[in-house]
């Protein structure tokens, strides 16, 4: 026993716990064995920080959404890959009005939950693996949830907006949902964001791993960055930036368009 987590699919046994206990139906977490409790994400940052957030909203329905969720799936047109479906509550928005969407996600649990909920069509791979394989083409991408943060950092968002341009159609589009990290005074941030510079680092690239029960992810980068950082990223792919709503700031939502 060394106090480290076992590797394995922190999100889909979250996710499969959090359905159980919105519905009553499957085993669950409970105190000393009757009483319900929260499922809560676990998030560790490299410097040590810890954060918790119940996962429950994950399955929200519309209702209990963010405005600019609203304000998202409002923008989709024409056939959407959901990049990171979760639990699928937007991809099941979208079904029920018709658009044909296809839910990615590298988590094999999350994927059973979106099927268990309705989800019709769902990819198990990576971005890379399915813009490779599949040679179907969308002209929706949504990365919500904060899914903007899989573009990852300098190196990895050529590779990342280039493999959603391979399997984009003509007129294109991206809306991804992100955070601006860098209205706070909190030093525990603003210290980390210094560091995460000086190491040539964005200063908003965080080192993740999510934990739930005794299980845990690897370490991960999760991008949290201005829209101006976001601009340069986006500068030289086979992308534009084309609107920024900030109406949730620090929330932000960013919409890139095709070129050419
Ligand atoms: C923060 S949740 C967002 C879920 C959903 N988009 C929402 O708004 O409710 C992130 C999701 O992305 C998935 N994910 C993480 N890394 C991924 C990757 N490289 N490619 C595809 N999905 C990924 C996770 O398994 C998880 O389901």
């Amino acid at each position: 026993m060394t106090g480290e987590p076992r590797i394995g699919d922190v999100f889909g046994e979250m996710l499969r716990d959090a359905l159980a206990v919105s519905t009553g139906i499957g085993p669950r977490p409970l105190a000393g064995g009757r009483l319900p409790r929260p499922v809560i994400e676990i998030i560790e940052r490299d410097d040590g920080l810890v954060n918790g957030a119940p996962a429950a909203h994950y399955l929200d329905p519309p209702q209990d959404w963010q405005p600019h969720d609203h304000r998202a799936v409002d923008r989709v047109r024409g056939a959407t890959l959901d990049v990171g479906v979760g639990g699928g509550r937007i991809a099941l928005l979208l079904q029920e009005r018709g658009v044909p969407v296809t839910g990615l996600d590298t988590s094999a649990g999350a994927l059973q939950v979106c099927r268990r909920r309705g989800v019709r069509d769902l990819v198990h791979a990576t971005v890379d693996e399915y813009a490779g394989a599949s040679g179907r083409r969308y002209d929706t991408f949504l990365l919500l949830g904060n899914n903007l943060g899989l573009i990852e950092g300098r190196e990895r968002a050529p590779v990342f907006l280039a493999a959603l341009a391979a399997m984009a159609r003509p007129g294109a589009q991206v809306i991804a949902h992100g955070t601006d990290p860098y209205g706070t005074r909190d030093p525990v941030h603003t210290s980390y964001h210094e560091n995460n510079r000086r190491r040539g680092r964005l200063g908003g690239q965080l080192r993740l791993r999510l934990r739930y029960r005794e299980l845990g992810t690897q370490w991960f980068d999760y991008l949290v960055c201005s829209p101006g950082e976001l601009a340069e990223l986006v500068h030289g792919s086979p992308w534009q930036l084309a609107d920024v709503d900030d109406r949730d700031a620090p929330y932000y939502l960013a919409t890139l368009r095709l070129t050419g």
